[in-house]
């Protein structure tokens, strides 16, 4: 297992660029199970997660090859309709594969995800909108079979905003028989993203990126090719990076307006920045306001971002209360925030981060999820001394050469294998 070594108290500084997002390159990885031919991505990460997903693409007898920067997916005939439980396990993303397995072949059998380390993140409003549109569903020794000849278009209202939900029903409705209309749709830029390549391989689908998306049913897609958007998460980190090092960091290849409200955060706290189309930029600021956020769908303030946020307000003057509102325990970070000196009091789904200048120091700390890692690179940069951060394994599920990146802009980071 590897740890990041990191020696706070350097401020960043320099242009970095964003590669593409993860959370988009997932459902249109499942996506090409809908379609026969060839398919050819751009700007695609490389994470392990990707590999997770190409891994179970292969399990359905799919190829799968990396082209100079361009990943070739090669669909035939697929040969099994299982995902296993070593890879759903790993990856939860992989529950996307059921929407485009059930309707191209009519089943599907899917390892339920189980618990996971942010809260208990069911499945139920994927599985009840596929039996919405025909299909029979079975748990047999936690593998959700599910069956439908055909699946047809239904009006599905989700009663939360899922993502994944969504994608889940977005591919499955461009294959099925009839109209499908999704009410409260998650409005997420990979939302659209995946619309705009489900579309492009000829399916019918009209208002992505608002909470009402229509879909006509086609009887065939066909595969085609694609650049996969900049990843908004890695954009808001790299900024966040740049203000907790006081340091001037300009984020290249990104979109600015998928990241309104953490821009619009950052302004509140005090920080300048600039933005053009494809690039925003941050300047050094010595000290900075606490503020208030409260995580929402998009496009609120993105649940995938409170973490860091939250590392950023341990600094600040001023109280910050940070309220999570999407997933159930996602304060994993708070603890080993405390351990680096913040004066965080965590209660459900309310953390108070009582901020103040100086108060990281560096410490040993455990990442527990993906974000939280990043949280405590990000504490670590700041920070007085030497921070090592252990299980980094969860950071590269979703963040290309973060440590890489950070190093180019000047960060005492570097990679080691834990003892
Ligand atoms: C996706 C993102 C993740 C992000 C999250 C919210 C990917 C691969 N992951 O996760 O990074 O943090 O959106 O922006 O894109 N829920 C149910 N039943 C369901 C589905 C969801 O109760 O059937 C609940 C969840 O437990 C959670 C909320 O709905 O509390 C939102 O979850 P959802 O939007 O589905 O998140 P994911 O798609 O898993």
């Amino acid at each position: 297992m590897d740890k990041m070594i990191i020696k706070g108290g350097k401020a960043l500084n320099g242009n970095v660029q964003v590669s593409g997002a993860k959370n988009s390159v997932l459902p249109l990885l499942f996506s090409t199970l809908l379609a026969e031919g060839e398919h050819c991505f751009y700007n695609v990460p490389k994470l392990s997660d990707v590999y997770s997903a190409i891994k179970l693409l292969e399990a359905f007898g799919v190829e799968t090859e990396w082209k100079d920067d361009a990943l070739l997916i090669r669909v035939g005939p697929l040969k099994a309709v299982e995902a296993h439980y070593d890879i759903v396990r790993k990856m939860r993303a992989s529950i996307l594969c059921m929407g485009p397995l059930l309707a191209r072949t009519g089943e599907a059998s899917v390892s339920l995800p189980g618990g996971c380390a942010i809260g208990s993140r069911p499945i139920d409003l994927h599985l009840e909108a596929f039996q919405q549109m025909g299909a029979e569903l079975e748990n047999q020794s936690g593998y959700v079979k599910a069956k439908a000849k055909p699946l047809k278009g239904a009006q599905i209202l989700f009663d939360i905003t899922t993502v994944g939900g969504t994608e889940n029903v977005l591919m499955a409705a461009a294959l099925a028989e009839g109209t499908s209309v999704l009410e409260n749709a998650a409005k997420e830029p990979e939302i659209v993203d995946l619309a705009n390549y489900l579309n492009k391989m000829g399916a019918n689908i009209k208002g992505a990126g608002s909470s009402i998306i229509t879909v006509e049913g086609v009887k065939q897609l066909k595969a085609n090719e694609h650049h996969v958007i900049p990843d908004r998460i890695e954009a808001g980190t790299l900024l966040i990076a740049g203000a907790i090092s006081g340091g001037q960091v300009k984020v290249e290849k990104c979109r600015p307006k998928d990241i309104e409200t953490l821009i619009l955060k950052l302004r509140e706290a005090g920080f300048k920045l600039n933005e053009g189309e494809d690039w925003v930029e941050i300047f050094p600021q010595k000290s900075w306001r606490a503020v208030d956020v409260t995580t929402a769908a998009h496009p609120g303030f993105a649940t995938d971002l409170q973490a860091q946020f939250m590392a950023l307000m341990t600094l600040a003057e001023g109280t910050s209360v940070i309220s999570e509102t999407i997933f159930e325990n996602r304060f994993m970070h708070v603890q080993e925030l405390v351990r680096m000196g913040a004066n965080i009091i965590p209660k459900t789904r309310v953390a108070v981060v009582r901020g103040k200048a100086g108060c990281l120091k560096g410490a040993p700390v455990m990442a527990t999820d993906l974000r939280a890692s990043a949280s405590l690179i990000l504490a670590a940069l700041a920070a007085e001394g030497t921070t090592e951060v252990l299980r980094i394994y969860h950071l590269d599920r979703g963040y290309e050469k973060l440590e890489e990146k950070l190093a180019r802009l000047g960060a005492k980071i570097e990679r080691a294998k834990e003892s």
